[in-house]
């Protein structure tokens, strides 16, 4: 399967994400659109980003009744996006009813990946809110087993879970991780970071990169350098 780095496009209109994309002249890199962007400037930002040629990532992390994902999902598999996804939380029956909505008349499909805790949650406060009172380790690892066992492709975690999530799962089944951060670079509000070479070691197929990017003086060479770190032993 094809390791690869993933934008995280979080601008507030299409402007933004199309002037900030045209700097990288033929390059199509992988991009996220997250709740920002597609709240912002609606679904034609994805059909864009498709006929520009750009692989898309579409973080909306849907939770619902079965039903409503199932026929959301319909809509945003209708408009290209190569993976979707939403909160494991909602239930395996959630996930299952997620699927049959992406699958289109010809059988193919976004790839479809569960958030299993975010990685602004702790312990403490999965405790004290959520009444989860078992380690992290062992609801993500839950979380992923439930998203398997819907027949979900992967996940969304942290790249430190990569590695437990495999194990539990399998090597095919897919970690998407954000919280990735150049050595020598700023962490903003990240708090557990690993640098593009560690979430490679630790097990991440797919890392999802914003500001190192997005607000770097020269984007593409971030990107480039990002890439060369995650791809390159
Ligand atoms: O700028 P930065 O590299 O921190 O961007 C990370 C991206 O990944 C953001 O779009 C953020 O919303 C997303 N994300 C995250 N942690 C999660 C899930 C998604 O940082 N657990």
């Amino acid at each position: 399967m094809a390791k690869d780095v993933i934008i995280a496009c979080d601008f507030d209109g299409a402007e933004k994400t199309l002037a900030f994309l045209d700097q990288f002249k033929g390059k199509k890199p992988f991009v996220k659109i997250g709740m920002e962007l597609f709240y912002s400037a609606g679904p034609d930002i994805v059909r864009e980003l498709k006929k520009r040629g750009h692989k898309v990532f579409l973080d909306l992390k849907l939770h619902d009744i079965p039903n409503t994902v199932k026929k959301s999902m319909a809509v945003l598999s209708g408009l290209g996006a190569d993976i979707c996804n939403l909160h494991a939380a909602g239930t395996v029956a959630m996930m299952k009813a997620a699927l049959e909505g992406l699958t289109r008349p010809d059988g193919t499909r976004p790839l479809l990946i569960a958030v299993t805790q975010l990685t602004s949650t702790d312990e403490e406060s999965m405790k004290r809110d959520l009444l989860i009172d078992k380690p992290m380790a062992e609801v993500v690892k839950h979380y992923a087993m439930n998203a398997k066992l819907a027949g979900l492709d992967g996940v969304v975690c942290s790249p430190l879970e990569a590695d437990g999530v495999h194990k539990a799962c399998g090597k095919d089944f897919l970690t998407v991780t954000p919280g990735v951060r150049f050595a020598d670079g700023d962490k903003g509000d990240q708090k557990r970071v690993m640098t593009p070479a560690e979430a490679r070691k630790a097990g991440s197929d797919y890392i999802v990169v914003g500001r190192p990017i997005t607000a770097a003086a020269d984007p593409v060479a971030a990107y480039e350098r990002c890439l060369k770190e995650f791809l390159e032993d």
